[in-house]
């Protein structure tokens, strides 16, 4: 376990952006964590997982703690049911396809999301209508102050969309080292609800879809919408879709009748905010090295050398525009650091 100074971190983040780590660790057990946090008790420290859902605008005036944990297991089963666990660095959709191929069923909605399995909790990660705690059952995490190991249960997390307690009241305070899952082994509950699957599924005449051909299907439709990091750097969608009070919302669709919008509960509506984006004629639109995707208006992207900031500005632009046009607030949905 090597401290390394002046570190670049263009390789740690799926936006590609270049920044320096004062000092860059990478941890491969849980004990190496350990040991790193009580070398290191005054350090400033940030802790790094597969870089998929943030945006530095600087550079890291810390030690930064890359968690590489590998390793997944079957922890028990019976004959409906799998609990699985992955170590917090394992890749997620490696992760996922690992289940598929055995034919366990929960995760395939969530095919191809960047990022490493560790964080996938800390925002409830989500698409074509399945979210991680759906199938979560725990994860353990480290307390950084004090080193001690702590079980979350589902209910302990908070879950909410895209939100936990992992970004409100424990913020900063833990590491996810490893997350259980349940999973089924029959009876699988194939969710083709979200209109892209269903059609995408048609297309290939596909009636009765198996976990692997539902993977597919999200595959093909995020290949297609979705730039591939690898190619070009972003961080999947920049803003959370906004969530309005029915009341408030029915004004403004007065106002906007032809405005998407998905009911949520009794009293609330979430409004597609790729649709505002798109309406507010920023997609596919490019200052300078950064822009707006060209399949959805979600996302921002980096065309080769954009800094941080650039790609903040961009954001900015575009939720004060938003504001202007429909006064609705579209907040980050990447952390901004
Ligand atoms: N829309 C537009 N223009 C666009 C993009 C979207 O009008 O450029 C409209 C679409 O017509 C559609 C609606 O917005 O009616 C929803 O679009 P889409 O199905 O693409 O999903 P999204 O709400 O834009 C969310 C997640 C994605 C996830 C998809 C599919 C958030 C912030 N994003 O996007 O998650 O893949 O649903 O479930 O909730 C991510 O979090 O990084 C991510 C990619």
């Amino acid at each position: 376990m090597e401290i390394v100074p002046d570190f670049s971190l263009k390789k740690h983040n799926t936006f590609g952006i270049e920044a320096q780590a004062k000092q860059f660790v990478a941890v491969h057990s849980v004990q190496e964590l350990k040991t790193i946090l009580q070398e290191n008790k005054t350090q400033q420290k940030f802790i790094l997982g597969g870089g998929s859902n943030m945006l530095l605008t600087k550079d890291i005036d810390a030690l930064v703690i890359h968690i590489d944990l590998k390793g997944k297991k079957i922890l028990e089963e019976n004959e409906n049911f799998v609990w699985v666990e992955s170590q917090a660095g394992e890749s997620w959709h490696e992760f996922v396809l690992w289940t598929i191929n055995q034919n366990f069923g929960g995760l395939e909605n969530m095919s191809l999301i960047p990022g490493n399995v560790g964080t996938t909790p800390v925002q409830n990660i989500g698409a074509y209508g399945t979210e991680i705690k759906d199938t979560f059952v725990s994860c353990e995490a480290m307390t950084i102050e004090s080193q001690e190991m702590k079980t979350f249960t589902k209910e302990e997390c908070h879950f909410g969309y895209r939100e936990s307690i992992f970004k409100n009241e424990a913020k900063n305070q833990y590491i996810i080292t490893s997350v259980v899952f349940k999973l089924t082994k029959t009876n699988h509950k194939i969710n083709t609800s979200y209109g892209d699957i269903s059609s995408e599924l048609a297309k290939n005449n596909i009636t009765n879809p198996t976990l692997k051909d539902v993977s597919n299907a999200v595959i093909a439709i995020r290949q297609s919408k979705l730039p591939d990091p690898k190619e070009l750097g972003n961080s999947g969608s920049f803003f959370k879709n906004p969530i309005l009070l029915k009341s408030d919302f029915e004004k403004i669709h007065q106002q906007f009748p032809e405005m998407k919008y998905f009911d949520i509960s009794e009293t609330e509506v979430k409004v597609p905010a790729g649709w505002l984006i798109e309406q507010a004629g920023f997609k596919g639109k490019r200052f300078g090295n950064a822009g707006i995707h060209k399949n959805q208006a979600l996302v921002l992207v980096n065309y080769g050398n954009a800094t941080g900031q650039e790609i903040l500005n961009v954001s900015k632009d575009i939720q004060e525009t938003i504001f202007n046009m429909f006064g609705i607030n579209i907040e980050a949905e990447v952390n901004v650091i």
